[in-house]
């Protein structure tokens, strides 16, 4: 199981680190078996620690270069960073990047054997269309993507279920995971409005490798308890 928190623009270079200082701890007591990684803000990144990795939300395709208001390659390798989150609902649409464009950071960031969340969704419109025109909305932002590439992981984040307190049903958690399975054989994490009493349904779900949290992520005891909900820590 992966916990993943995308703590978006929240969080500044000092509450990150405490944060970052209290959930490491937690986790070496608890020795669980689950992968965590947290995406902080660009001005809050830093080394991984012992029991979290540390990811970028995002990331230019070049080293270095022109690119006004960027981090790249240099910038990352400076925290020797090598995990990146690619394809973000709210970087398609807010920020309007297209999917060429996600292709080429994929391209660029894979080639450097980084470890990608990539992250697909559908908005409401499709979803009330029906599972075939999901499923078709979701291999078309897979244009691109090399599938098969090693440490890719695919994170579905339902639009409409971000930040919304609506989690999709498990049902469809399911359907849309199944679907998704057929040619991807990485980790693939649920994102959207997971919370502390969701999880344990959520994670139940087959196909569900982990979950990519937003605002339940944004306090150590709110991200923690996920975990604890699946594997209450040894005492
Ligand atoms: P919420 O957990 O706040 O719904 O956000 C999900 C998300 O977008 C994580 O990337």
């Amino acid at each position: 199981m992966i916990f993943a928190a995308n703590f978006k623009m929240h969080h500044t270079r000092a509450s990150t680190t405490e944060y970052l200082d209290q959930l490491d701890k937690l986790l070496a007591e608890a020795e669980y078996p689950f992968k965590t990684i947290v995406f902080p803000p660009a001005t809050a990144l830093q080394p991984s620690r012992e029991w979290i990795t540390v990811g970028a939300q995002n990331a230019y395709p070049e080293e270095r270069g022109a690119f006004t208001g960027e981090i790249g390659l240099d910038q990352l390798k400076e925290f020797g960073l090598d995990t990146v989150l690619i394809g973000h609902s709210e970087r398609r649409n807010i920020l309007g990047e297209e999917q060429e464009f996600l292709a080429k950071k994929f391209a660029f960031y894979a080639g450097h054997g980084f470890q990608i969340v990539y992250c697909v969704g559908e908005p409401l419109e499709v979803r009330e269309a029906g599972d075939e025109a999901v499923a078709e909305y979701l291999w078309e932002q897979f244009d691109g993507i090399d599938l098969d590439y090693e440490r890719l992981v695919v994170a579905y984040e339902p639009i409409w279920a971000i930040g919304t307190g609506r989690a999709a049903k498990v049902e469809e958690i399911a359907a849309t995971h199944a679907e998704l399975r057929r040619r991807i054989a990485r980790p693939i994490l649920y994102g959207g409005s997971v919370k502390p009493t969701n999880i344990k349904e959520i994670a139940s779900v087959k196909d569900v490798d982990g979950v990519l949290v937003g605002g339940a992520s944004l306090e150590v005891e709110s991200f923690f308890s996920l975990m604890v909900a699946i594997a209450p820590p040894q005492v």
